[in-house]
Parts: structure tokens; sequence; C-alpha cells
């Protein structure tokens, strides 16, 4: 993949670069869409991190298809499809991790201690191998967009990072493999994510600045949807990702919340579309 990329450096070509852990969705194919017009190659990157996923996580079953995959990429134009094994990503002996300190700390970061260090260690290495001159990735999830942007700048890595808005389904529901966990009746409690947002949202265009109201109004909504498990309800600086008592520059609100036994997110930026 190194030589690879580096002979179409050579002949002053652009790299688009998405990385994945597969079972694509819409919202991956679009990511790959938009890296098609940004470069003459585009590479997806299919690889299930284990190092981003705690020992109670769901690593092992997390939905794999390779073949499945690549059949649906065949629209996208994507050049290479990049799918490395285990035992060459992390082979005997393997030590060393990036590990950003602030942005990852709150929200998933509090949960799920440990995954972000897996995730800037991964998209670091594969950006060593694809050697791209840009990188998109979901705005979903947004703490991951934060997390990498930061490391790229931290440690002057020489790519660009691109964030794209989250793709739903007609119903509102954030597009995510995990998606598939969810049993048919557990679909309409999924769905008040999507309506809490939107809650969210009209509070603040009423005028409401407070986070502890909008997030206490959020709450209430999800709490009355069946089998919900609030992780968390926050909003938080866009760039900071640390919690603000009023919204006075741009903010995000951001849920975790299980339904079921399947741990969804979402998200959205005050002032921002929020549309289907
Ligand atoms: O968002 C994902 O699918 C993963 O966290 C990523 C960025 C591919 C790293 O494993």
């Amino acid at each position: 993949m190194q030589s690879y990329s580096e002979s179409l450096r050579l002949q002053g070509k652009r790299i688009a670069f998405v990385p994945t852990m597969g079972y694509f969705h819409e919202g991956h194919l679009a990511l790959m869409k938009e890296a098609k017009k940004m470069a003459d190659c585009v590479v997806v990157s299919i690889y299930v991190n284990p190092t981003q996923f705690g020992p109670k996580e769901d690593f092992s079953k997390y939905p794999r298809d390779l073949y499945r995959d690549l059949k649906m990429t065949e629209s996208t134009g994507v050049d290479v499809i990049f799918y490395p094994p285990d035992k060459e990503m992390y082979p005997a002996g393997y030590q060393t991790y990036v590990d950003v300190e602030k942005v990852t700390k709150n929200l998933c970061g509090m949960s799920r201690p440990g995954h972000f260090r897996g995730v800037t260690t991964i998209c670091n290495k594969l950006f060593n191998i694809v050697k791209p001159h840009v990188a998109v990735f979901g705005k979903k999830d947004f703490q991951q967009f934060v997390s990498i942007k930061r490391m790229v700048d931290d440690l002057n890595m020489d790519l660009q990072i691109t964030g794209l808005p989250t793709v739903r389904e007609a119903d509102g529901l954030a597009m995510s493999s995990r998606n598939k966990y969810l049993q048919k009746n557990e679909r309409p409690s999924a769905l008040t994510l999507f309506r809490s947002l939107k809650l969210a949202q009209k509070l603040y265009s009423g005028g409401e600045k407070k986070s502890s109201v909008i997030i206490s109004k959020v709450k209430k909504l999800i709490k009355k949807a069946d089998c919900t498990d609030i992780d968390y309800v926050k909003i938080c600086g866009t760039n900071t990702l640390n919690d603000v008592k009023e919204i006075k520059s741009q903010s995000i609100i951001v849920l975790a919340v299980k339904v079921g036994k399947t741990r969804l997110i979402d998200n959205h930026v005050f002032g921002e579309e929020l549309k289907v």
C-alpha cells in the first residue's frame, strides 16, 4: 500500500482516504463519493480495530461482510480497498500508542476509556500506510472527528481532515453499522434520539440558551421511550468538547443512549440544519 501510494504521489496524483470498519451503509458511501470529488485516487480501508474496543464491548460480534462491502462500493468510484490482517497491524511486540489528552476525556471518553487512544493510534498508522492528502470522516462520531483533527494539528501531520454531515434514514435515525443490532420493536425508541435533537434545536431557536434546561427536557423525552438507558446528554463547545452552562459560542448537543442492548450516539450543532 505504501509503495503504491508513493508511486501515485510521484506522478503528482492526489489521494483521498476513507478509513472504515466495514459493514457499509449509505453514510460510508456518501463519504466515498465525496472523497472521489477531492482526489484522483480514493482508498478505503476496512479494518475492525481491536484496540478501540473495551474488554466488554462488541469487537467479536461487530458485523463483518467483506463481499457485501466490496459489492456496495462498486457505484462509488473507489479505487483501492485496503484490508489488512490483525497480525500486520499489531504484530507481536507492538507497544506504541497515540493519546490525545483533553478532547477525548468527556462524552464517550468517560464510558469508553481507551477507545479514542485506539482510534487515534489506528488512524495514525493508516495515514502512514496510505499516505493520503485528505482523509474523510463522518461527523456522527463528532468526538472522533475532533480528536483526529487535534492529533493531525498537534503532530504536524501532512494531511487535511474533512468532516461530512451525518447521513440519516428516512425516519431520522442516524446511519450506523450498529443499527443492525436493533430489534424491530426497538426502532421507535431509537428514533427518540433524532426527535430529541429536534426538540433541543427548537428550544434553542425559541431563545433558550441554558444547557441545563435543554438537557433536562431532552432527557425527559428519551426516558419516556421504552427500553432506553441514557449514558449521557451533554452540551459542549465544538472545539474543546467541554460542557458549557450556557450556549454563547458554537455548541453541540451530544447524546449516547442504550436502546435495548445497542448503544447509539447522535449529535447536533446548534443553529445548523437538522434534516433527514
Ligand atoms: O469510525 C470508524 O469506523 C473507526 O473508528 C475508524 C475511524 C475507522 C478507526 O478504526
